[in-house]
């Protein structure tokens, strides 16, 4: 692959978890216990090959309407998951961060979540961003309220990025995957011409070399960013 041209930031909807193991009559967090291990994988893989940031949608604002077995589980999976990557965050040097609100979520979850955050502040190969939590819409309302009560009176489009939850390049490559075309309320700002690419695969069999190819797909991409690219 063109190294050079490798995405910075990779964005991803890990999307079809519970289908996965739906197919296989197994309980839905089965699927998300299979889906952190795919993770794993991926985010190993986007520190050899490059990228900077990697984005994953884990949790969004409107997953909290799912039954409460289901989103103990999720709770539950993402601390073991921060407790469990540690190790590999700082053999890799790999920055954690979220974005996400701290609403609703345990005082033991954020404190798990700060300390990471804050234990692996200086690692620079790769930052993992986890959207935990997380809502576009949110994102945007909950930064017009920052700008509302620091007394600031205009921002322009630039300024905007510092009110979002974390002040990161956007995203050049969307990957969705479980085949569903729609953003499920992510990365709204962050996204204005951001290449999507949308697999098939189910998350949990979602493989390096589906990153590859997605990468791939968006190296053939002409972004033309509203303008022209041959004159007449
Ligand atoms: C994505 O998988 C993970 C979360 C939303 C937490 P889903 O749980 O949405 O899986 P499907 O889409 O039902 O298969
Ligand atoms: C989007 O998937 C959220 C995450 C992957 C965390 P959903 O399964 O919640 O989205 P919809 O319901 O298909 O839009
Ligand atoms: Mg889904």
């Amino acid at each position: 692959m063109e190294q050079n041209r490798i995405p910075k930031h990779i964005a991803i909807i890990m999307d079809g978890n519970g289908r996965w193991a739906k197919k296989r009559f197994m309980p839905r967090t089965v699927g998300h216990k299979e889906g952190s291990e795919t993770l794993k994988k991926i985010v190993t893989h986007c520190t050899k090959i490059g990228v900077k940031f990697l984005t994953v949608y884990a949790f969004s604002t409107e997953n909290w309407k799912r039954s409460s077995t289901e989103v103990d589980a999720l709770m539950l999976l993402f601390k073991l998951y921060l407790e469990k990557e540690k190790k590999t965050f700082m053999e890799n040097d790999i920055r954690f961060m979220i974005s996400g609100s701290r609403e609703n979520i345990s005082a033991t979850l954020l404190k798990s979540m700060d300390s990471l955050i804050e234990e692996t502040k200086e690692n620079k190969t790769l930052t993992l961003n986890i959207a935990f939590n997380y809502g576009g819409r949110k994102e945007i309302v909950d930064g017009i309220n920052k700008i509302i009560s620091s007394g600031i009176k205009y921002i322009t489009e630039e300024e905007m990025g510092g009110f979002l939850y974390n002040d990161i390049p956007d995203p050049e490559l969307l990957i969705r995957t479980g085949g569903e075309f729609r953003i499920s309320n992510f990365l709204l700002w962050q996204m204005a011409y951001s290449e999507i690419c949308i697999s098939d695969k189910l998350w949990p069999d979602f493989g390096v070399e589906d990153l590859d190819l997605a990468i791939e797909e968006y190296l053939s991409r002409d972004r033309r960013y509203g303008g022209v690219k041959d004159v007449e």
